[in-house]
């Protein structure tokens, strides 16, 4: 059974003319350079056995054309990967079985904004920070706010359930969405969910479709809930003297001060010298032993200045020895340049390494911290560790050794941190996702009742198993 889930047709002549005649010959291609640009992600392509390459490219431009794919696809047997802007980190967007790799760059546009009922309606392909952009415009908050945000599409954030830096306040992305148009395998379209706040009719799709990895249906438009846009913001940058006293205060921020600020995000003594060495620049607090970035909102001035009072004397309290408060576009976009390069600078100073995505509970993380420096110690690698703190979520990224065996060495420490991180409450994957880079530990995480129910769910959605095969689960 399960090697004819996966014995899958070639893409041939007659397939081509198919898919010509059913999309227009524009949006198809085999250019041989395009199809080794769209057959990987952000995820180096040395951390897999063998190249990877999709066999032809489609470019949709609407619901009717993606239908049409699929219908040609689930007739011939043919995988079907869908590809958002290519920023993602688990190799989700791979064509792990070739096959056709769609690419949703032409499906590209906002259909509506409803300040009536605050919601955005989009396709797939628009950029995420214009979401934020348009919104902000009509006084309106997308709460979204991935890192990749500039680059990345929302079809790829709704696919890997795309965290970010507003997590702690507003949620990940399955939280912004209201619903979703969605192709299912045999090709056919359907909604799931509505411009609603609320729904108990049926099961929840649109959120099990959130995060699933492109493996159960194809997202083509998404209904999306706008917020007010709060008048004020400022972020504070606390220098403390050393990784513990930073993670120390991560919990007081909330129980002494009583705030949910908009962002907690860290950054180690590395991760700030990165960003320096990346960005040609001083950091504020680059010389600290670790930093937190602390982003509070507010519709009263008077009230957000009595809220970073309040956050920088209880910061100092408790260590910080430097206290930076930007309240201006330029201090702020100081700040979070310096934040939002380091995992650029991981990739431009790096190519041997592993980027990790854990969560732990909150007062887990200084356990996940030692975790790391025993581990990485032990195999005397070097390591960094930035993230948004506030979630528990740690990219603790482990950089290989100059040596061959590398990538075996970085496996071998995986299989290692990977049960203890488990013992500390934590998980594989925060925001990140499973894709093709994480599959095979899966098993760390999930017992085998729930690995076998995840086949079955993605076998009732998708049982000829055409949409982004080889992702999420291990089928061998
Ligand atoms: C981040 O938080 O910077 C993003 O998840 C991206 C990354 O870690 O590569
Ligand atoms: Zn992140």
């Amino acid at each position: 059974m399960e090697d004819k889930l996966f014995s899958y047709g070639t893409v041939d002549n007659e397939i081509i003319k198919l898919l010509n005649d059913a999309i227009g010959a524009n949006n198809v291609s085999r250019d041989d350079e395009k199809l080794e640009t769209y057959s990987h992600d952000e995820v180096p392509s040395s951390t897999y056995d063998r190249p990877y390459k999709a066999e032809v490219l489609v470019f949709p431009e609407s619901t009717e054309h993606v239908s049409s794919i699929i219908k040609i696809a689930s007739t011939k047997h043919i995988p079907v990967t869908p590809r958002g802007a290519g920023t993602g980190l688990s190799g989700g967007a791979l064509p792990a079985y070739g096959g056709i790799v769609m690419s949703f760059e032409k499906m590209n546009k906002i259909l509506e904004l409803d300040k009536d009922n605050l919601t955005i309606t989009v396709e797939p392909g628009v950029v995420t920070a214009e979401i934020s952009r348009l919104a902000a415009a009509n006084n309106l908050l997308y709460a979204g706010d991935p890192c990749s945000g500039d680059a990345s599409f929302i079809g790829g954030n709704i696919a890997e359930n795309a965290g970010g830096n507003k997590v702690i306040k507003y949620g990940a992305t399955s939280a912004q969405i209201l619903a979703l148009e969605v192709v299912l395998a045999d090709g056919s379209v359907t909604w799931f969910g509505g411009k609603r706040r609320k729904d108990v009719t049926g099961l929840d799709f649109v959120h099990l479709l959130s995060g699933s990895e492109g493996i159960l249906a194809v997202v083509t438009k998404a209904v999306l809930k706008l917020l007010p846009l709060p008048r004020y913001s400022v972020d504070i940058l606390a220098a403390f003297k050393d990784v513990e006293s930073a993670i120390a205060f991560v919990p007081r921020i909330i129980t002494e001060a009583s705030m949910v600020p908009a962002s907690i995000e860290f950054l180690d003594r590395k991760a700030m010298k990165l960003a320096e060495d990346y960005l040609h620049t001083k950091v504020p607090a680059g010389e600290a032993g670790a930093a937190l970035i602390i982003q509070l909102e507010d519709n009263e001035q008077e009230q957000i200045e009595k809220q970073y009072e309040t956050i920088g004397k209880l910061s100092q309290e408790h260590g910080a020895y430097e206290v930076y408060i930007a309240d201006t576009r330029s201090t702020k976009d100081r700040i979070w340049q310096a934040r939002k390069s380091v995992p650029e600078a991981v990739s431009f100073f790096y190519s041997r390494y592993t980027k990790e995505d854990f969560v732990v509970p909150t007062n887990r993380v200084p356990d996940l911290l030692k975790l790391m420096r025993d581990t990485c110690g032990g195999h005397s690698l070097e390591w960094v560790a930035y993230g948004h703190v506030g979630d528990g979520n740690m990219h603790c990224t482990v950089f290989g050794p100059e040596t061959d065996d590398w990538h075996d060495v970085l496996v071998q420490v995986q299989h290692e941190m990977y049960p203890k991180i488990l013992e500390l409450g934590g998980t594989l994957s925060g925001e990140h996702g499973i894709g093709f880079k994480r599959k095979s530990y899966m098993k760390y995480f999930l017992d085998k009742e729930q690995i076998e129910l995840i086949k079955r769910v993605k076998l009732a959605f998708d049982p000829l198993n055409i949409l982004n095969p080889g992702k999420l689960i291990d089928w061998e």
